[in-house]
């Protein structure tokens, strides 16, 4: 089974104005040529109507995505962006179930499955993120944490959503720190994962669904971390601030 690459770059709280507009229009320029992965690109919500009216009017291909989302259509949810809304500033891809959003905005898994659900029901590509903490990891849980989110997260998931369904496996200590799993380290944890997908969606459905693996992934490791037959993309953080870095990640990826 060949799955296409998916490479995204999670700018998280960072950017203003000025410097997200520079680095999206940087990103499409150099991945306009000579990468065969998809590329999308996650900014702040505040300028999302912004990066795609630029993305637009290059006719770019990167796909423009948005960090988190509610459920819920409209109504009394203070501070909340609903799938429509992103739709209408062209956003194509959400993340659900960060790690961030896990831990430091204490999101259950209940919450990350009906982000999960409305953002696919409403034809978003959707990411959702799992991985273990050092704890976990330290006493033997990663495949359990990984299994538990996933069945958590992916409840009520059809196969009519599987052809918009990516799953990021970003171990939390790996993220931000400098410490990358090892090639092997994520092969293995994406095989379970993958198998877990088997035993949900049946084999067939499970071979097609892309795995990116993100923590600390730079222009320097991401060339082994894809050479692993498991791992499909990479959901990059801090280097997907720095447009040639980003760049040669992608390249690294569908080359
Ligand atoms: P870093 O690449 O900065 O470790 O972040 C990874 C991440 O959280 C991407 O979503």
């Amino acid at each position: 089974m060949t799955r296409t690459p998916i490479i995204g770059g999670n700018w998280k709280m960072n950017t203003d104005r000025a410097a997200g507009l520079a680095l999206a229009k940087a990103v499409a320029a150099g991945v306009s040529t000579g990468t065969k992965s998809e590329v999308a690109i996650y900014p702040p919500f505040p300028y999302l109507p912004l990066i795609s009216e630029a993305l637009c009017a290059t006719g770019s291909q990167v796909i423009l995505g948005a960090q988190d989302v509610y459920h819920a259509e409209k109504g009394a949810f203070t501070g909340e962006v609903s799938v429509a809304m992103l739709k209408d500033v062209g956003c194509r891809a959400v993340l659900t179930g960060h790690s961030e959003r896990r831990h430091v905005l204490h999101e259950g898994d209940d919450l990350i499955n009906m982000k999960t659900l409305a953002a696919l029901n409403g034809g978003l590509i959707c990411t959702l993120c799992v991985g273990e903490t050092l704890h976990q990891r330290e006493v033997n849980e990663t495949d359990h944490i990984n299994e538990r989110q996933l069945r958590a997260g992916l409840r009520g998931v059809t196969a009519a959503h599987l052809d918009r369904l990516v799953i990021a496996y970003e171990p939390v200590w790996a993220i931000g720190t400098g410490k990358t799993a090892t090639p092997a380290d994520a092969q293995n944890a994406h095989s379970h994962i993958r198998a877990v997908l088997a035993d949900l969606f049946g084999n067939d459905a499970a071979a097609k669904i892309r795995i990116q693996y993100g923590g600390s992934v730079t222009a320097a490791n991401a060339a082994e971390l894809m050479k692993q037959p498991e791992v499909d993309g990479a959901l990059v953080g801090g280097a997907s601030l720095k447009p040639d870095d980003f760049v040669a990640i992608c390249k690294a990826a569908g080359g």
